[in-house]
């Protein structure tokens, strides 16, 4: 039945119990049911708003997380450029964070997240290994995406995306890469920087994150 046909339909009980002449406790019971179906109401509401993404005037934001580990802050500074990328569309919100210190409520809660990783020995580093095998986190279904920093040109971090991908996907989550569905730039396995980037690779870094964050909006309907 439709809500506000049942809401007019209360409306009118209680006008005529105003008017109506009954026993005080049969009075009692009906106002008791009246405030019961009341609060289911309100209940359903929340559900309503929270779907719509707004609750009592206040938009509710789609969250994006990014995760990374960093130790000379090449990667860091990716990170916060990632960060940059995905708020550009609207109704997102990015959150960065060491995996020395994170947010796990907000990862939880997010509909992605991003992994950075520095390139050690051609993979992703030892610490980030660590910090995803040892992490209760659940990140199944989630849309996970990477970048990487390295020192040099060929450093390895096509291949440290790769094997930090894999590591993703053991973990349940929808690898997403954009790779070259929009046209150049291209991102074949995620966003790479030499060191913390020069103006080109910045720039690549934000277009990635902007994609990433429009395609998980459209993905779950946000
Ligand atoms: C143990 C170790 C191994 C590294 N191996 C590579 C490598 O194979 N290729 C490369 O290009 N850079 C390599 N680097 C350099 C880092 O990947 C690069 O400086 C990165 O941007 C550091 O990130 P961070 O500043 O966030 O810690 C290595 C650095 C360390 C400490």
């Amino acid at each position: 039945m439709n809500l506000n046909i049942v809401k007019e339909k209360i409306n009118k009980i209680e006008d005529d119990m105003n008017v109506l002449i009954m026993k005080p406790e049969d009075f009692a019971k009906i106002k008791h049911q009246i405030m019961v179906i009341k609060i289911l109401f309100s209940f359903g509401n929340l559900e309503r708003c929270n779907r719509k993404k707004k609750f009592k005037g206040v938009d509710i934001k789609m969250k994006i997380a990014i995760i990374y580990h960093s130790e000379t802050g090449n990667t860091q500074k990716v990170a916060n450029l990632i960060a940059k990328g995905v708020e550009k569309i609207e109704g997102v919100e990015a959150k960065c964070m060491s995996i020395d210190n994170v947010d796990k409520e907000f990862i939880e809660d997010a509909k992605a997240v991003f992994f950075g990783t520095p390139t050690y020995a051609g993979s992703y580093s030892w610490q980030m290994k660590k910090w995803l095998d040892t992490c209760k986190l659940k990140l199944a279904g989630k849309v996970g995406c990477v970048f990487a920093t390295e020192n040099y040109l060929g450093g390895g971090a096509d291949n440290a995306e790769l094997a930090l991908l894999s590591e993703l996907l053991v973990k349940g989550m929808f690898v997403y890469s954009v790779g070259s569905s929009e046209g150049k730039p291209y991102t074949h396995f995620g966003a790479v920087c030499i060191k913390d980037g020069d103006e080109d690779q910045k720039k690549r870094v934000e277009i990635f994150a902007e994609r990433v964050a429009k395609n998980v909006k459209k993905l779950f309907n946000e």
